[in-house]
């Protein structure tokens, strides 16, 4: 008798039930196969596709310029690359912000088109019907609040959100509606720690921080900051595992000397 290695899959309840029994849930990005196969065998829970691929991917200043098209792009890359990981992707700016029919619209061609099991929209009050509509039609919903870079140039900073009892408010209010709604869990962004503890012990879903402390259910980093890849980025919540920046800086310098001084290929190294 053969005995099957099955691949347990992470679903969207997987992660409820991690919060319920006190597992913390990582979550690392990813906008290519090879990375995301990588982090999917390293056994990364979730994987987002996020919209910083505008930034450490193409090079942009901000998440606003990436495409509804570019992103279904990166995110079917990486599915490809996947077996066992959650993937969510982000809906950019400019394609949900609208309507709730547009909402959809964009949430369903992320699905169909590139087999995502789920997508991440910024936003509390002000995006809820269309995330009501999106859960409606069968597609689960991550929500992000605090620091929402889509709409940087309403804060006009990048700093820490919600220090001031208005904002902190708000974010409880938008927090359990989005629960209410429909949410299967949410990022929490750049807030104090003593307020995403306050948020994360009053839902029943898992959030995520990235910059919001120790008692998020989960945490989030861009893998390009977190490996090290982009060394200009050295925010306080971030611990940076590698520095890639350098390790492939000496391989690229190692390989040129190598060409350069006729080493590279060798008598083994040719056919
Ligand atoms: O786009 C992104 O990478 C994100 C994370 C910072 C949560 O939204």
């Amino acid at each position: 008798m053969s005995i099957s290695k099955e691949i347990k899959r992470i679903t969207t309840n997987t992660l409820q039930k991690m919060k319920a029994n006190g597992e913390k849930i990582s979550m690392l990005t990813a906008y290519d196969f090879s990375f995301a196969k990588t982090f999917d065998e390293a056994g990364i829970d979730v994987i987002l596709v996020g919209d910083s691929a505008s930034n450490v991917m193409a090079g942009h200043e901000t998440t606003l310029p990436i495409t509804l098209d570019q992103m279904i792009y990166h995110a079917s890359s990486v599915i490809r690359g996947v077996s066992r990981s959650l993937v969510v992707v982000d809906l950019p700016f400019g394609c949900y912000q609208g309507n709730s029919k547009e909402a959809l619209i964009s949430a369903v061609r992320i699905m169909k088109e590139t087999g995502a099991h789920a997508v991440k929209l910024e936003g509390g009050e002000e995006i809820l019907e269309s995330v009501k509509r999106i859960v409606a039609a069968g597609i689960p919903v991550m929500g992000h609040l605090g620091l929402t870079p889509q709409s940087i140039y309403k804060f006009g900073t990048y700093t820490v959100r919600a220090r001031e009892e208005a904002e902190a408010n708000k974010l409880r209010h938008d927090a359990k509606l989005l629960e209410e709604a429909g949410a299967f869990a949410m990022v929490l962004e750049k807030i104090p720690a003593q307020l995403a503890k306050e948020v994360s012990e009053s839902l029943i879903v898992p959030t995520i921080g990235i910059g919001a402390g120790k008692h998020c259910d989960g945490q989030v980093l861009v893998m390009h900051d977190m490996l090290g890849i982009n060394t200009e980025f050295k925010p306080r919540f971030l611990r940076q595992y590698l520095n890639l920046h350098e390790q492939i800086t000496g391989a690229v310098q190692h390989y040129i000397r190598d060409v350069k001084s006729n080493d590279f290929p060798s008598d083994q190294e040719q056919y």
